[in-house]
């Protein structure tokens, strides 16, 4: 079942404006389509579910710094930069999306579907780069990364590469969680008391979300 065959997701579709917006547009170029039948043939595109997961997830935990390996289309980094946007401490000062594309073609479909959540490439930072052999440091300078979502070939290559800039709580999310064995290769990560998790989420290609293991705090006094 497609996500917009099932009306509690139509429900969650609908009910955002931007993705309505999305895919109002998109079905108006006629991409839409393409991107639904790329679901299932090439699996290039974030599917819905997912993009409304991780809206919600960046929207109700407030990040800051988001990095997105990765970014084909764009779809996934628009969604990114309105979830960010909408929350009410979003400044440009003070929040960053950076995405990594290795294919330097994309350009102008990421600029274009940007520009639907009125956004630019000056306020987000498209990276033309291997996201396995990236130097973050010049990239981020002293900024920890809040939440990182990782959707290229070598996900987990990518994960070690941008591993010293997490920050404290910071959120990993693994795009298509069932069609590879994600679990293995993040595995040493959790054994290594680095990571915790993964929460698996059953959108219709699955994320795996793994936290960055820090000290709980304690809510109440035990005496
Ligand atoms: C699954 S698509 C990304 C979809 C996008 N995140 C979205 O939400 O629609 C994978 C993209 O990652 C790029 N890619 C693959 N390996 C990469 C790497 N190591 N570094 C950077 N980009 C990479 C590919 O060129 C492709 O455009």
């Amino acid at each position: 079942m497609s996500c917009l065959d099932n009306p509690l997701l139509q429900v969650g579709v609908y009910g955002s404006k931007f993705l309505q917006t999305l895919t109002t547009k998109l079905t108006e170029d006629g991409k839409y389509f393409d991107i639904r039948i790329k679901n299932r043939v090439n699996k290039m595109v974030t599917d819905l579910e997912s993009l409304l997961f991780l809206r919600n997830l960046v929207v109700s935990s407030r990040r800051h710094v988001i990095v997105e390996t990765g970014s084909h289309l764009g779809i996934g980094t628009a969604v990114l930069y309105e979830a960010m946007s909408s929350t009410p401490s979003f400044s440009t000062e003070s929040h960053r999306l950076l995405t990594v594309e290795k294919d330097r073609r994309r350009k102008r479909d990421i600029i274009a579907h940007l520009k639907i959540v009125g956004a630019d490439d000056s306020e987000v930072q498209i990276v033309f780069s291997d996201s396995t052999k990236i130097d973050w440091k010049r990239h981020l300078g002293d900024l920890k990364v809040d939440l990182v979502f990782l959707d290229c070939y070598g996900r987990y290559e990518a994960y070690l590469r941008i591993e010293p800039y997490l920050s404290e709580k910071a959120i990993v999310v693994v795009h298509d969680w069932f069609l590879w064995d994600f679990a293995t290769d993040f595995e040493t990560s959790v054994r290594n008391g680095i990571l915790v998790g993964p929460i698996v989420i059953a959108t219709s290609r699955g994320l795996g979300v793994y936290q960055k293991a820090h000290k709980q705090v304690a809510m109440y006094e035990t005496k």
